[in-house]
């Protein structure tokens, strides 16, 4: 059996509720490794925080509610600048990790190690509706020059001019955009994202996949995406994870040229080999 974990309080707030999109509160505090759960009974800061070298490692996390084993023993490593997505059937525990690896669930066992500045994306955008758009993206932060940070990076989103906004004029493509400028201001080492463009139309969708991989490309998190779209996992990641009851069925590098087509035959395979782990029957279900 796992050994508990400790947890450890070393990540910020536990005030903090958790649709808080930075799950760390302020950018530039030195970065380093957050001890979100471990095994053993080190202290912060001990040997297997010193030395993680990598965005996120797990080690043997198991989470149940109850009875209900959601995920059984994970071991997971994240690169720094790597892009990971991670598929898997509703009710797989993808967002359960997520909430994991974002440090709003402390009812983990195994080890839990993570880099300390990163920020989470959800589908829908959790802006305040009572905060216009450019105190929406500073939420949290402190510092002088936090409004030209926000300023910046609302234009990196292609939403400059928009800071006076209320949330409840923007489209549902616009509001993703800031929720994607509140994460980037925080400089995050670890981008996660939970179904982003779940609730987006196909056009704004293949915007924002363009949007992320430029933002990608200039800040060099590493992501964490999660999706249900095997295409969109195809098209952004570097490394493709499945989650099958509570472990990883499947974790297979993209090996597609770049830029990755639809049409191109090792997109096709792959899109096969994910499906097929997925349980889907890609002609009954229609997705050619
Ligand atoms: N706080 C909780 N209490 C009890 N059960 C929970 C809790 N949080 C999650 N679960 C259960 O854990 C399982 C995994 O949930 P999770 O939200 O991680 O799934 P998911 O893979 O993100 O699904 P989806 O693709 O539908 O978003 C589900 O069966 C869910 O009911
Ligand atoms: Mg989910």
């Amino acid at each position: 059996m796992a050994p508990r974990l400790r947890r450890n309080v070393s990540t910020g707030n536990p005030q903090r509720p958790a649709n808080a999109a930075g799950a760390d509160p302020a950018p530039g505090v030195g970065g380093g490794v957050a001890v979100l759960a471990r095994a053993d009974a080190e202290d912060a800061g001990g040997p297997a925080a010193a030395g993680l070298g990598a965005a996120v490692r797990v080690r043997g996390l198991r989470r149940a509610f109850g009875e209900h084993v959601v995920l059984d023993g994970l071991d997971l490593t994240i690169a720094p600048g790597e892009f990971v997505a991670l598929l898997g059937r509703s009710g797989s525990g993808k967002s359960t990790l997520i909430r994991i690896l974002g440090g709003f669930d402390d009812g983990v066992e195994g080890e839990v190690l993570a880099a300390r500045r990163r920020s989470v994306v959800f589908q829908e955008s959790r802006l305040l509706p009572w905060k216009r758009v450019l105190p929406n993206v500073t939420l949290g932060l402190s510092g002088r020059d936090i409004a030209d940070r926000g300023r910046a990076a609302l234009a990196e989103v292609g939403l400059a001019g928009r800071e006076r906004s209320w949330p409840a004029t923007l489209s549902g493509g616009e509001a993703q955009r800031v929720a994607l400028a509140r994460a980037l201001v925080r400089e995050p080492e670890l981008l996660m994202l939970d179904e982003p463009f779940g609730a987006l139309d196909a056009l704004t969708r293949i915007r924002m996949h363009a949007l992320l991989q430029q933002l990608c490309r200039r800040h060099q998190p590493a992501v964490l995406f999660v999706t249900h779209d095997v295409d969109e996992a195809i098209l952004l990641a570097d490394r493709v994870l499945v989650l099958t009851e509570g472990r990883f069925s499947r974790d297979v590098p993209v090996d597609v040229a770049s830029p990755r087509r639809r049409t191109d035959p090792a997109f096709d395979r792959l899109r096969a080999t994910l499906l097929a782990e997925l349980g889907v029957d890609e002609i009954a279900e229609g997705t050619h």
